[in-house]
């Protein structure tokens, strides 16, 4: 039980009357909080190995994050791993073993001193799908591309995630060394993590100790956001 969950459990039966629950009606202020929050994360590299907020309130976030992230006809096949202290650190020591061992010696060259910042953060949350609760769903929808769909689900579960860790403080980038050849089997045998698993990400997170770098915006207006119809 997270502290600071208004649930409990009685006679087997869970009575849970969750702290965050939909609302239904207009709230403009929440979501210009709500467009505050999305214009407000980014992706930052310089990461101490300290955190804003308990493991307990990560478990929470991560804990909402799963649960109301949407997946195609509510799969709900995605899966989290939150690694803290020297787990989160073998994790960066298995990237820079299969790193050193699978790439040219001056991608290593470059990537190691990034996997060396990687280790040296806080912790780091692994996502995956689950492809055994995938399995009665493409059997039943042959055809329908619940592959791609499931990185869409990937996608918005993640930002949930980073939106979230980013308003407590804390800053967070994401990672793929699933592209690694290994790496991927490598940390599901070391965590004893279900053979039906697919890494999909690594989000490093930890207290900032640098801002994020420049941004560029591209127009919006007219050319990646188009609108058709009466604008009453
Ligand atoms: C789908 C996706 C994959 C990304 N992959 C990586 C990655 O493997 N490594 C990395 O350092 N950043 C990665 N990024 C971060 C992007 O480079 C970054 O989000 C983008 O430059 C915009 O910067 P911002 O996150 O500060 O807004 C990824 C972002 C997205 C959305």
């Amino acid at each position: 039980m997270v502290p600071g969950c208004t649930s409990h459990t009685s006679k087997g039966r869970n009575f849970r009357r969750p702290k965050f629950t939909r609302k239904p009606t207009q709230d403009s202020a929440m979501a210009n909080e709500y467009l505050k929050a999305i214009a407000s994360r980014r992706t930052i590299y310089a990461l101490a190995k300290e955190s804003t907020i308990s493991v307990s309130r990560i478990q929470e976030i991560l804990t909402e994050t799963i649960k109301h992230s949407p997946s195609s006809y509510n799969n709900q096949a995605q899966r989290i791993v939150l690694l803290l202290g020297t787990d989160h650190e073998k994790l960066w020591e298995i990237a820079d073993e299969t790193a050193k061992k699978n790439l040219p010696e001056e991608v290593y060259g470059y990537l190691g001193p990034k996997l060396a910042g990687f280790r040296a953060s806080y912790g780091t949350i692994l996502f995956f799908d689950d492809a055994a609760t995938m399995k009665p769903y493409k059997e039943k929808h042959p055809g329908m591309p619940f592959d791609q769909w499931n990185t869409h689900s990937q996608g918005m579960l993640q930002i949930h995630t980073w939106d979230a860790l980013e308003l407590e403080g804390l800053g967070a980038n994401v990672q793929h060394f699933d592209f690694l050849p290994g790496f991927a089997q490598v940390v599901k045998d070391n965590w004893k993590l279900s053979e039906d698993w697919n890494l999909h990400a690594q989000m490093v997170f930890g207290k900032p100790t640098g801002g994020p770098g420049p941004k560029s915006f591209d127009d919006i207006d007219g050319k990646r956001l188009l609108i058709f119809g009466d604008k009453r």
